[in-house]
């Protein structure tokens, strides 16, 4: 089966350039000049065209930081690997990276079977894992070496969450001593747990138990604190170290200086502390900013914070937008937090959105189109060892490939959404841009507003080791 796709602009992280797409089954065969007689022929030859006139054709996004089914606070994220990889499709991502789980105390392998038994054969689109692992242990050292060879090449560590996911500063060293030698990249939630804890034990004995309060005792001090402490103990192991979720100016200024010295230290951030602030959201009334609590929080709209990540944005020191997905519903979910902030599970969902939340920083004047396309999907492809079978549009590669609408729009509301939540944190958002046809090596999920993809069309990818490091 061969398609076509016809008079686009293609959109790479390069540049933009009028294209013709050559897809034969499930990669791309050749991207040619408009008009050549090579395009011709591939024209006449092909079994399916698809027009792209007036549209942008991008690689497929790359959600390199998801929580499908994340077991959190006596509960489990709301998106199954079916509904969540689906919501992805509709918003143009084709690839999701998953964190598999190992929580302190269990073992490695068991909970790594355990995430695979729970994707496979479910899955809309391509995915692969991260391992977290929870208090790091000698046996989840052990396992490190054996994962990598799995195409499991990052591992997650915390600073936060004591006794559930926390590794102190030896566990943390002892883990990126193995990276360093494996080629491994350390994801670190970033945040002082240990102070966090203190401050949100004095606030609720103070009777201060709404959800702002889980934002304002997770200082943004503490997160550059937590910051600089991981760079630091991942110059001293020699291992390279990718910030997580990435939400405060404090913390992007440890990333900044270290990239400064030519380190490999990386950061992401997501669309939620782009977009959203701890007043008008955390601290909306009754006990609506619960849908809102996420870690890091979501920060003041008073200090530099937003700017300061598109700004991050635009000069790499954050070198990724993810979405951080870990949807949960209100209701019997997050209100499991009713009388104290401590017990709302933490997680935003928008696996669907990235791609048209960041597009809108294209519209805004933030970021270049080129640079759109960098930060959703070619840079977390070379940085989690996918490229190029993904994140690019080139012969060789899979054809992941979205049309995108510049002329359309995208209201964003509960009422349309694809993800199994009962809120929006977006709701009443209005993107200036649209989805508008999404390929998965070759077939068509997206088109025409309507999904035609089926489940188990996603596949598991063994990743290889990140071609991003210095
Ligand atoms: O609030 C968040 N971020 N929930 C998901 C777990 C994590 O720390 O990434
Ligand atoms: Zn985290
Ligand atoms: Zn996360």
């Amino acid at each position: 089966m061969t398609t076509l796709i016809q008079n686009g602009t293609v959109v790479t992280a390069t540049g933009r350039h009028e294209a013709d797409v050559l897809i034969d089954s499930i990669t791309i065969a050749a991207v040619l000049q408009p008009g050549s007689d090579a395009a011709a022929s591939a024209a006449g030859g092909a079994d399916r065209v698809i027009d792209a006139t007036g549209k942008y054709v991008v690689p497929g996004g790359i959600d390199c930081h998801t929580h499908m089914e994340l077991p959190f606070g006596g509960t489990f994220a709301s998106d199954t690997f079916e509904i969540g990889t689906r919501a992805a499709a509709w918003g143009g991502t084709t690839t999701i990276i998953d964190f598999a789980v190992q929580k302190t105390g269990e073992n490695v392998r068991e909970s790594l079977d355990a995430w695979f038994a729970k994707a496979e054969g479910e899955c809309a689109i391509d995915y692969a894992f991260h391992m977290i692992l929870g208090g790091v242990d000698d046996a989840a050292l052990k396992e490190m070496d054996s994962l990598v060879g799995e195409g499991i090449t990052s591992f997650k560590l915390f600073m936060a969450y004591p006794g559930v996911f926390y590794s102190d500063d030896a566990q943390i060293f002892r883990a990126m001593q193995v990276a360093a030698n494996n080629g491994a990249m350390i994801c670190m939630h970033a945040e002082n747990g240990i102070a966090i804890d203190v401050l949100g034990e004095q606030a609720a004995a103070r009777g201060q138990t709404d959800p702002i309060f889980h934002g304002i005792t997770r200082h943004p001090r503490f997160e550059g604190e937590a910051t600089n402490r991981a760079i630091q103990l991942a110059l001293v192991a020699g291992a390279p170290v990718y910030i997580v979720h990435l939400s405060a100016s404090e913390a992007l200024e440890r990333v900044a200086e270290a990239r400064n010295q030519g380190r490999n230290v990386f950061a992401e951030t997501c669309p939620q502390y782009l977009y959203l602030n701890l007043e008008d959201h955390l601290g909306a009334p009754g006990f609506a900013g619960a849908g809102y609590v996420c870690s890091p929080p979501l920060r003041t709209k008073h200090e530099h914070h937003h700017s300061d990540l598109w700004q991050g944005l635009r000069t790499n020191d954050l070198a990724i937008v993810s979405t951080d997905h870990c949807p949960f519903c209100m209701k019997e979910q997050k209100e499991l937090g009713l009388d104290d902030f401590r017990a709302i599970p933490n997680g935003i969902g928008g696996v669907e959105h990235r791609m048209d939340l960041i597009y809108q920083g294209v519209v805004m004047g933030e970021i270049t189109l080129e640079r759109w396309v960098e930060t959703c999907s070619t840079t977390p492809a070379r940085m989690f060892g996918l490229y190029p079978q993904k994140g690019v549009i080139a012969p060789g590669a899979d054809a992941d490939i979205v049309l995108y609408d510049p002329k359309g729009t995208t209201d964003i509301s509960v009422d349309t959404h694809h993800m199994s939540m009962d809120y929006s944190a977006y709701e009443g958002i209005r993107i200036d841009g649209k989805v508008d046809t999404v390929l998965s090596k070759g077939k068509v999920l997206i088109e025409n507003d309507a999904y035609h993809g089926t489940k188990g069309d996603g596949a598991y990818l063994r990743r290889g080791l990140s071609s991003y490091l210095i």
